[in-house]
């Protein structure tokens, strides 16, 4: 079994020398989890991925942009390119956050962006979920919606290349409701498989990671982890704290 952790550190920690003591941190995870075959794919703001693209890691902690531009260079005053993050040693981009959908970010910018990261070999990590659950099955239809507008226009070559988390809105951050039931996120995985096998055959939809995102934390991670089909975890607060990050991977393997 291979599982990926991605640490979603957000706008922390103040500090590049806090971040670097974090990112230390995680090098010797990557180092004790590498015989178990984990990943570790950490995010941090865009100034310290600068300078811990500069750190020597091990071969299974790869680091992810928060965010990226869909242009190659030019008059973008405050953005950065899909080119420049992979050219300082950039492995991974998160896209379509809920954190910048709520900021105004559509599902066609989100396709754009999926498209510019692909071409220079940077790997999305394509956040999606639905903003509320209803009893009426509705967030169904929400969720469906998101997938085909995001991927519209998105080749069968560059979908093989993403990586799904699947973040519900309501289950994200603090304010949130705590981590969905492992039950509920069996039926969604399925629903997600199920919907890329419609727009990109069922061979993709079999083999597409997804990772659940939303108040992952160590008393339940386990249970999650077991999940059938879960490739992983996207983990926002407890990534920011290594005692945690590290108790969640000892709780699965
Ligand atoms: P959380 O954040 O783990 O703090 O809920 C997850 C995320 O936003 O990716």
């Amino acid at each position: 079994m291979s599982f990926i952790f991605v640490g979603n550190w957000k706008m922390n920690p103040a500090s590049a020398e806090d971040a670097r003591h974090l990112f230390n941190a995680y090098k010797k995870l990557a180092q004790k989890f590498a015989r178990k075959r984990v990943s570790f794919i950490v995010a941090p703001s865009a100034p310290h991925l600068g300078l811990l693209s500069q750190v020597k890691r091990p071969k299974n902690l790869f680091l992810a942009g928060q965010d990226v531009f869909y242009e190659r260079e030019g008059p973008f005053t405050g953005f950065i390119s899909p080119l420049m993050l992979y050219g300082i040693g950039t492995d991974y981009i998160i896209l379509g956050h809920s954190e910048r959908r709520t900021l105004g970010e559509t599902n066609e910018i989100i396709a754009k962006k999926i498209k510019a990261s692909v071409k220079v070999r940077l790997k999305p990590i394509v956040c999606i979920g639905e903003s509320s659950r209803d009893t009426e099955g509705e967030f169904w239809h929400e969720l469906r919606k998101q997938i085909e507008e995001t991927f519209h226009g998105i080749s069968k070559v560059e979908a093989g290349k993403v990586i799904i988390a699947y973040e519900p809105v309501w289950a994200v951050g603090e304010k949130s409701r705590g981590a969905i039931k492992p039950n509920d996120l069996q039926e969604t995985i399925l629903f997600i498989r199920k919907t890329f096998s419609h727009l990109y055959g069922g061979k993709l939809g079999r083999a597409l990671p997804i990772l659940y995102g939303g108040s992952v934390f160590s008393f339940d991670a386990k249970d999650l982890a077991l999940v059938q089909g879960v490739s992983g975890f996207l983990a926002g607060r407890a990534s920011l704290n290594k005692k945690e990050a590290a108790t969640i991977l000892d709780e699965i393997f």
